[in-house]
């Protein structure tokens, strides 16, 4: 059997009970016998400043280091706005700086995202793959997850119950799993 491949995953919700961070979740236990994935939390990294690109904290280094060495990453956000999230962002900023490397170039990403509503962050996941084109991120494309009312689609233990997003995501995965084995 392949060795597993090594991805890092990122919620853009710092919420507790965040549905989006159930899903990513979820992603690691459905890819639990191909993918080894490590969760990242995202509070725990400074706002950007580009004062300190020539002094880029540990913590960021930290990740920078961990990117570099994964095959790929999982990107999940809400939609705030109408855009993703604010701290998604700021990961983006580090990460794509010459200071730390700028180790998200030419890196396979998923693209995945929950709210409670009906669109399912269908507009925060467009801004999100224009950003993710600039900076050379190479992310899946169709099918994409956009999981709406997700209120509805998870149980009391974070399983997701919906079985057409569940088929979606493992095609969606399976193709980022396939871009980081031939990466
Ligand atoms: C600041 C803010 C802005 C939001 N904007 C949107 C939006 O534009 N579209 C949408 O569908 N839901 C929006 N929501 C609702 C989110 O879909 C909902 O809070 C969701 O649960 C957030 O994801 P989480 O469960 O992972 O924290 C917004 C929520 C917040 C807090």
């Amino acid at each position: 059997m392949a060795d597993k491949v090594k991805l890092v995953g990122f919620s853009g919700s710092l919420r507790k009970q965040s549905y989006n961070s159930q899903l990513l979740r979820e992603c690691q236990r459905l890819l639990a016998d191909v993918a080894d994935v490590h969760i990242f939390d995202l509070g725990s990294l400074p706002f950007y400043n580009q004062d300190l690109d020539g002094n880029v904290p540990p913590v960021v280094m930290d990740l920078a280091n961990q990117v570099r060495q994964a095959d790929g990453v999982i990107l999940v956000t809400p939609e705030y706005n109408y855009s993703y999230s604010g701290v998604m962002k700021n990961m983006l900023e580090w990460l794509s700086r010459q200071c730390t490397g700028a180790p998200l170039n030419d890196k396979p990403a998923a693209v995945m995202g929950a709210t409670l509503g009906a669109f399912g962050t269908t507009r925060g996941q467009r801004h999100l793959r224009d950003v993710l084109f600039s900076i050379g991120v190479r992310a899946v494309g169709k099918p994409e997850v956009c999981v709406s009312f997700a209120n509805q689609k998870f149980d009391a233990n974070g399983r997701l119950t919906d079985q057409p997003t569940v088929d979606f995501m493992l095609q969606h995965l399976h193709q980022l799993v396939a871009m980081g084995r031939s990466s």
